[in-house]
């Protein structure tokens, strides 16, 4: 009888949640959408666990949210998950989010290809351990013709270098002549930077309650409409991405016009 009850339970909740989804369809969806992955450390500390406990959960997070962003038709899915500041972190920290790429995409991989998802990264390779970058780049490699969803990992990532960096690259291109500074317009600099193929995102999602960039797409973020909830990020369920979306879908975007 309780087996019963429960199972019609878990049909209903289902139901809702494809109802929502549908929903959701009816208007246009972000065509990027950014999160910042926050909140990891305090859902293991509320439950007495190592933080890292916090970061597994969140990789399991990772899986739901990229399956529901593929289903909605948002193209570009870029997650914040390793800033070129988190090095600050103690060791062992720092150790185990460098080989959650390794299981993640050792577990989830085949998935992906199947679901038409392309993997990418933008971010500080050189430092990254050698473990990290190669199955990041197999998953790149093998997902490199798909035409789903783009999943495009923030890893080692700081926004503030990636804008200098573009800078730099700029005056050398000047001083060789390959760009002149009259030829050098907003759209023209977009090129410089590690989202040189990608639209800036629509849609910017924080948990956690904290409600700054932290050195994340300053210059991509300037006309996005941001989403900030309490919940902690390995608590971010579908119903929450659907949520934002429908937020988002309210809002009027006006680029600076009236
Ligand atoms: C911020 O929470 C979270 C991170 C720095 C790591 C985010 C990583 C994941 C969610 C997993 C990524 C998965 C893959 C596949 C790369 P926090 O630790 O700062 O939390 P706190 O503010 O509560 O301490």
């Amino acid at each position: 009888m309780l087996n019963k009850f429960r199972l019609r339970k878990k049909q209903n909740t289902s139901s809702t949640l494809r109802d929502k989804i549908e929903q959701v369809k009816k208007a246009a969806v972000p065509e990027h959408v950014a999160i910042i992955m926050d909140g990891n450390g305090r859902w293991a500390k509320k439950r007495a666990l190592p933080r890292i406990a916090g970061h597994h959960e969140g990789m399991k997070v990772v899986r739901k949210t990229t399956k529901l962003a593929n289903e909605l038709g948002i193209k570009t899915l870029t997650l914040y998950a390793f800033s070129t500041e988190n090095w600050k972190r103690p060791k062992n920290e720092v150790e185990y989010i460098m080989k959650l790429p390794d299981e993640f995409l050792g577990t989830f991989l085949p998935e992906l290809i199947k679901e038409n998802v392309q993997v990418k990264m933008m971010g500080y390779k050189d430092q990254l351990p050698i473990h990290t970058l190669r199955a990041i780049e197999k998953a790149i490699e093998e997902t490199k013709n798909n035409n789903g969803l783009v999943l495009n990992f923030a890893l080692n990532y700081g926004s503030r270098s990636e804008i200098l960096d573009a800078v730099k690259q700029v005056l050398n291109d000047c001083n060789k002549g390959i760009i002149k500074e009259t030829e050098l317009d907003e759209k023209a600099f977009s090129s410089y930077l590690m989202t040189a193929n990608f639209t800036d995102p629509d849609l910017l999602i924080r948990t956690s309650g904290e409600m700054r960039l932290s050195n994340f797409m300053l210059w991509q973020l300037a006309y996005s409409e941001f989403w900030f909830s309490d919940v902690l990020w390995p608590d971010f369920s579908e119903d929450h991405l659907l949520e934002a979306i429908e937020a988002f879908q309210k809002r009027q975007r006006r680029y600076g016009g009236i």
